[in-house]
């Protein structure tokens, strides 16, 4: 099934009573895979993923191809920042470079993805996917940009031209 199959009729974070729903912060980022950092260490890091992500309500996916890692998240704001905080302290990686931040996104991208690890070679499949059926116009942009930053070379590692 495709990671942003479901209804356009039923937004992601619900509002309570006449609340408004609630709104998500979208962060992508890359950075260099640090020294001795193999598949099984990311198949770790992507357990420890998903066993954390869901309590926090975050979702995204994580690509780890050409030396290099590139990385979506999605969720309450608080709970994104955090993370990303730790992330960027975190050994097994270095320099990274944030690409995006989006405030005030209504829908979620990935909505079923704790965190997907996905193959470099799939990366344009799943982000010209995602942008086939993204709700959110901030996340068209992002996505479209991301597109943008295959083509151009900035993520060459990841599959680009
Ligand atoms: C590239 C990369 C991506 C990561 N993604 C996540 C993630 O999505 N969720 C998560 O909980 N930890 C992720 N981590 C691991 C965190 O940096 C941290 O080790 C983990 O959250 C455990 O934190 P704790 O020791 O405070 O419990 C990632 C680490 C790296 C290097």
């Amino acid at each position: 099934m495709s990671a942003t199959e479901r209804s356009p009729e039923e937004p992601d974070e619900p509002g309570f009573g006449d609340a408004p729903p609630a709104l998500l912060f979208q962060v992508t980022y890359c950075s260099r895979v640090g020294p001795g950092v193999d598949d099984a260490a990311v198949d770790r890091l992507v357990a420890t993923a998903r066993e954390h992500n869901p309590r926090f309500g975050i979702t995204g996916l994580l690509v780890f191809g050409g030396g290099i890692f590139f990385q979506w998240l999605e969720g309450p704001r608080e709970a994104v920042a955090r993370l990303m905080a730790n992330i960027r302290a975190d050994a097994r990686h270095e320099s990274v470079v944030m690409l995006s931040e989006s405030e005030e996104v209504r829908d979620r991208v990935f909505p079923l993805w704790d965190m997907e690890l996905v193959a470099a070679d799939d990366i344009r499949d799943v982000l010209e996917d995602a942008l086939s059926s993204a709700l959110d116009s901030r996340s068209e942009a992002t996505l479209s940009r991301m597109l943008e930053q295959l083509d151009s070379g900035v993520l060459t590692p990841l599959g680009g031209a």
